[in-house]
């Protein structure tokens, strides 16, 4: 199997388990507890059908759309992520490059392997930072300056991992950052020897972001559970989030919003955005699903700021089912990563443009030219 053979999310989903070691494909591609949350975030969008109007020309189709005040060209964008250099020795560089070709907007993530300084200097095109909230407060300002110095766009600070999410798979594996090579996880490791070849021989792994402060951005090995439990300040409140928009001079969206109640409070600590997301079922498990929840958030804040579906789309027609609902744009992170472990930047580029043709086809058959022009009246819900 390689790129080629590649048309959707399931297919890049296999090729990157071929090419990874088990535990680096496991912590992609599991979630937590029993998976519930996970699998259902893609359910959602199925269980809802798209109503078309037929006899519109259709000809030419702009799915552009514009969020938090960036005009991107596709309603969709890559979501931040962490530790990409994991997933393929170009790490977060191969999707700045991918994004930057389709003139969409990604996300570099606190725990990113490349830094928000090398990003700038790669791409021109609309980058959110995703900030963790550390209990070490210099970290903190000193992320936010250099996001801001980078001209990074848009802040999203990432409120739904206040402790680690059970991850059973990492459990069962043993997967750390940076990898261990252990007499567990040897033979996952040795059964990979093109991607064991290419992650010894290139840039050494560091995250960047953390490097002067802790020293699990250097030498220490962590799992993600316990970074999350034992780094991130789990007093972090409405009036932290409120200090941290102040702070940053630019728009300031939280991550991991969920309830109605939290998303009136987010415009009213001064969010421009709201990204509804329940981080792909990894945090809390028999959670709700971003779909589920986005008609009600969208009808109480909707009008005052860009409501952004994240987790579980799969499909053209999942992204055509939020817009139907009122998001500004969708957003997700597999959907591009399992490309990036099967190819780098152009893997990344593939699942990008196979999304792209599919909303343009789909928008088509939905009889719709632009975004503005879908509603709940082209959703049955039954
Ligand atoms: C995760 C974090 C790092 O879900 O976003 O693993």
């Amino acid at each position: 199997m390689n790129l080629y053979q590649c048309h959707n999310f399931k297919d890049f989903r296999e090729l990157a388990r071929r090419r990874l070691p088990r535990p680096i494909f496991d912590y992609i591609d599991g979630a937590a507890d029993d998976e519930i949350t996970y699998r259902k975030n893609t359910e959602s969008f199925n269980s809802v059908s798209l109503v078309p109007n037929v006899l519109n020309p259709v000809e030419k189709v702009d799915m552009s759309t514009t969020v938090f005040g960036k005009k991107i060209s596709m309603p969709i964008y890559c979501s931040p992520t962490a530790v990409q250099r994991l997933f393929h020795y170009e790490g977060e560089r191969a999707v700045a490059k991918a994004a930057k070709k389709y003139n969409t907007m990604f996300g570099v993530s606190s725990l990113s392997t490349v830094s928000v300084e090398e990003i700038t200097s790669i791409t021109d095109s609309p980058k959110m930072f995703q900030f963790y909230f550390h209990k070490d407060r210099g970290l903190n300002k000193n992320m936010l300056e250099r996001a801001q110095q980078a001209k990074f766009d848009v802040l999203a600070l990432t409120v739904d991992t206040i402790t680690g999410g059970n991850r059973e798979r990492d459990l069962r594996t043993g997967f750390t950052i940076p990898p261990k090579l252990t007499l567990n996880s040897i033979l996952s490791f040795g059964l990979k020897p093109a991607w064991l070849y290419n992650f010894l021989t290139s840039s050494a792994f560091e995250l960047p972001h953390l490097q002067e402060h802790v020293e699990e951005g250097t030498s220490a090995v962590t799992s993600i559970g316990s970074y999350f439990s034992t780094m991130l300040d789990q007093t972090m409140s409405w009036k932290d989030a409120e200090k941290l928009r102040s702070d940053w001079n630019g728009p300031f969206a939280l991550k991991g919003i969920m309830s109605v109640e939290d998303a009136k409070r987010a415009v009213d600590i001064g969010c421009d955005g709201v990204i509804v997301s329940n981080h792909g079922g990894r945090q809390l498990d028999g959670g709700c699903t971003p779909f589920d929840q986005l008609g009600r958030i969208v009808d109480a804040v909707g009008d005052k700021a860009d409501v952004i579906c994240e987790g579980g789309i799969q499909r053209g027609t999942h992204v055509l089912k939020a817009l139907s609902m009122g998001a500004k744009a969708c957003a997700g992170g597999r959907l591009y990563l399992y490309a990036l472990a099967a190819a780098g930047q152009k893997g990344v580029e593939k699942a990008l443009e196979v999304l792209q043709k599919e909303i343009e086809r789909d928008m088509k058959l939905m009889g719709v030219t632009s975004i503005d022009q879908l509603s709940r009246k082209n959703i049955n819900f039954r």
